[in-house]
């Protein structure tokens, strides 16, 4: 348990919108008033010094609980016995120097984490190992989740591991091959819908009421918990140098808000000395958090989201009042990207050697057009986040390469095309000798 030397940190749910508490063990995602709920915690006689001694102490542990990337932080995740831990050890992704990505975003230091190095390849699984475990402390006999792919591969995998049925409502024909593949290989109650994400949001909902199933999506408030990790480990991998600001990519909207909900929780403990920005990257067509922030303008769902990157394909997302809640907190910024702009900010992603699904490139593509407008200083640290790993939508990679995207008013600006030749040597000369003249 996670007493040792910081004590027992008291712990509660509050709503987002009203403040009305709960108890941590209360079952339930929404409060009366419909507002979201949160993880409060008492970091009042928490010394902060003595927490960062703790985690560096167990950075680089190779076996138990503590050598996940998540519980490694277990004092700000979850107060949970070792044997009901669900964990595969995630996390531990590494932080690479941005490379071409970064001369291309026009920045000089830019890093970018990995989170497509999680074991089902996206961050997922960071807000997963919490949620699950928060579903077998409440004896939950099966578990749910809408999902444009990667939430369900994540859920069906850590569902595996507990042995507990996993329902997945995903909307039809509109996910990744790659995350489609992994819900059935993991062995998810697979049910497409005739809707798109917000209508399987709204309907998983509704299921998880009636029919008792436990809700994994990060409307559960311990997805977020789980998630904040993120940050954390950027922190420590950086020896708790704070950067000047995070670019992440913004869909249902967990993601930014489990972020700036860890940092404001170091900050707060005097583990870091700063705030760092954060700039939350929208696709175009699915931009509400984007449009309520530029103009100011109460949230407005948009209808029909469309964007070729599925992950953010959503247009109601649940977690927008936790999202603007952060973006106030470290003064942050929303941008938005188009559909040209994310898949060639993804080409030079998977140049630079790194490689990431089309909704992950937003950072960079996002970097690159905060850099431009002069909100983002050339010089700044910036770290990245890649949510998910290249290989979820390989048909989005090859199409880029084959410049078929046209359909979608993509061009294949920087594309790498297959090159078709008869099988002798005499066909590869021709073609092979002027490229490797030209690249040498
Ligand atoms: N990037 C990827 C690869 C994602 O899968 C998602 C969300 C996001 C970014 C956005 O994160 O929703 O927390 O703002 N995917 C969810 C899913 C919705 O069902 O897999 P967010």
């Amino acid at each position: 348990m996670c007493d040792g030397k910081i004590g027992k940190i008291e712990t509660w749910l509050s709503c987002v919108r009203c403040g009305e508490d709960y108890e941590i063990d209360a079952r339930r995602y929404l409060c009366d008033c419909g507002g979201t709920l949160d993880v409060q915690r008492n970091l009042s006689k928490i010394d902060g010094r003595a927490l960062r001694g703790l985690w560096d102490g167990r950075w680089g542990l190779k076996r138990g609980v503590e050598s996940s990337g998540v519980w490694r932080y277990r004092e700000l995740i979850l107060d949970a016995p070792d044997d009901k831990i669900a964990t595969k050890q995630e996390g531990n992704t590494r932080l690479y120097s941005a490379g071409l990505a970064g001369e291309y975003a026009g920045l000089a230091n830019f890093l970018l984490k990995h989170e497509g190095e999680n074991p089902t390849g996206s961050f997922k699984d960071r807000g997963m190992t919490c949620g699950m475990t928060a579903a077998v402390m409440r004896g939950a006999k099966s578990v749910a989740c809408a999902s444009t792919g990667n939430t369900s591969a994540s859920m069906a995998a850590y569902a595996a591991l507990e042995g507990l049925p996993a329902v997945i409502f995903i909307p039809s024909g509109k996910i990744a091959y790659g995350k489609l593949a992994q819900a059935l290989a993991y062995g998810g109650i697979t049910l497409q819908i005739d809707g798109n994400f917000d209508d399987a949001m709204a309907l998983v909902q509704k299921v998880c009421d009636e029919l008792g199933v436990y809700l994994l999506n990060s409307v559960n408030p311990f997805r977020i918990e789980g998630q904040k990790a993120i940050g954390f480990e950027v922190l420590q991998q950086l020896d708790w140098e704070v950067p000047d600001w995070f670019v992440i990519p913004g869909g249902n909207l967990g993601n930014n808000s489990a972020l700036s909900k860890g940092l404001k929780e170091l900050f707060d403990l005097g583990i870091i000395d700063k705030k760092p920005r954060i700039a939350v990257i929208q696709a175009d067509g699915a931009n509400p958090l984007y449009k309520m922030w530029k103009d100011n303008a109460p949230y407005e769902p948009v209808r029909d989201p469309e964007t070729i990157a599925t992950a953010i394909k959503i247009g109601d997302p649940v977690s927008w009042e936790k999202s603007a809640r952060g973006l106030k907190w470290c003064d942050g910024v929303v941008e938005q990207v188009s559909e040209q702009e994310i898949m060639d900010a993804k080409a030079m992603v998977d140049k630079a050697g790194i490689g990431a699904e089309p909704a992950s490139c937003c950072s960079v593509a996002g970097a690159r057009k905060l850099v431009e407008s002069g909100v983002i200083h050339p010089d700044a640290k910036v770290v990245g986040i890649l949510t998910g790993n290249i290989l979820k939508d390989p048909d989005a990679v090859v199409g880029y390469h084959k410049d078929a995207l046209r359909d979608r008013s993509i061009e294949g600006r920087f594309a790498n095309k297959p090159l078709a030749i008869e099988p002798n040597l005499e066909d590869v000369r021709r073609i092979l000798l002027p490229i490797l003249e030209r690249r040498g």
